[in-house]
């Protein structure tokens, strides 16, 4: 199959795109290196520096390569920047995604696998079901639900996935590729850094409504998810669907769980505070995965955390040369 990969410069782009190759697939990369890094970017698949809104660009790109499906990753990921600067996030998660997508109908490229985010939930008690009414919190998640929205009203031109990620967490088996350690603040890169540093560990919030107080992740590991990439794209090839999914594994771990475990497997001391609360966070975040499962026959093979902590240090530790 030939794959085109928007964002394939990026943590999950590079990582599927991996995988993908790893199963016999010819990959084409687009990313314009905002945020991604070029040596993330698999050897075997070829590469184009190019922003997805380039329509010039885009076209030459279709008209020179033969495409079967396209894996649209590309977008701006930090939700807390997302609050200061939402227009940066509107204009390219959302105007550029449309441009973008708008070039691959009128090319006849009508087969798309689309990363959204399973902030686009907002605040709910219970396990996450795609058929929940949406309530994105910040321009991030918002920008992401536009694009949701515009692929829905296409739908008649397309066989389409849209696939609602957890938290995505770890690294490829053989360290390959892996999320950016200079990028961003999430949960498990800030405790690789506390690790590896020594540095003090801020949790943001006691007094959340869940059991020890602290926020609760649904983490899906990169490899599964590739895996999920790979599957659903040999669906797409044989039947037009138009589909959301989640996808996550179905149960989660609070910060101070996540925090427990990083302690064991790492066999260091982590100092850690409690801060304040971070305006836009989602408290309890859970997927119910039972559609995704059910449609691919797909069982998670990297879902305890002590895996999911394992192979994040690992992958950290290789790039900081520790
Ligand atoms: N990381 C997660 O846990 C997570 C969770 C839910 C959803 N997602 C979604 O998954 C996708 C990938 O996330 P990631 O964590 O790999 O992010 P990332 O920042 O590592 O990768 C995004 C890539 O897109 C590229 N890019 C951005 N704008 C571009 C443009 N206009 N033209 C060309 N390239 C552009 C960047 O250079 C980067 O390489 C995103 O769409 C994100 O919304 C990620």
């Amino acid at each position: 199959m030939n794959v085109l990969v928007t964002g394939g410069a990026g943590y999950i782009g590079s990582c599927v795109s991996q995988y993908l190759i790893d199963k016999g697939n010819n990959l084409i990369v687009i990313d314009n290196l905002s945020t991604g890094l070029k040596k993330n970017i698999p050897k075997k698949c070829k590469f184009y520096k190019c922003n997805i809104q380039d329509t010039k660009k885009i076209n030459r790109i279709f008209e020179k390569n033969k495409i079967d499906i396209v894996m649209h990753f590309a977008a701006y990921v930090d939700n807390a920047e997302s609050i200061l600067k939402s227009k940066k996030y509107f204009k390219n998660n959302y105007y550029n995604g449309r441009i973008f997508f708008s070039n691959c109908i009128n090319n006849g490229i009508n087969k798309i696998i689309y990363s959204s985010t399973a902030a686009v939930y907002g605040n709910k008690k219970k396990k996450i079901n795609e058929k929940d009414i949406l309530k994105p919190l910040t321009p991030y998640s918002s920008s992401k639900v536009l694009l949701e929205e515009y692929l829905e009203k296409n739908k008649k031109n397309l066989s389409c996935i849209v696939l609602r990620y957890f938290n995505v967490v770890g690294a490829d088996s053989r360290l390959r590729c892996g999320f950016n350690i200079n990028k961003g603040s999430n949960l498990f890169l800030n405790l690789c850094r506390s690790v590896s540093k020594n540095k003090r560990f801020n949790i943001n919030g006691k007094t959340y409504d869940s059991k020890d107080g602290t926020t609760i992740r649904d983490f899906i590991h990169v490899s599964d998810l590739s895996e999920v990439h790979y599957k659903l794209s040999k669906l797409i090839i044989k039947k037009k669907v138009f589909l959301k999914l989640n996808c996550g594994y179905g149960f989660g771990y609070s910060v101070l769980e996540v925090l427990q475990e990083f302690i064991r497997v790492s066999k260091k001391k982590i100092n850690y505070q409690f801060v304040k609360k971070r305006k836009g966070d989602i408290v309890v975040s859970i997927s119910n995965s039972s559609k995704l499962k059910k449609i691919i026959k797909w069982q998670p093979k990297y879902h305890s955390l002590g895996y999911l902590v394992k192979s994040s240090l690992n992958w950290y530790k290789k790039v900081t040369n520790q």
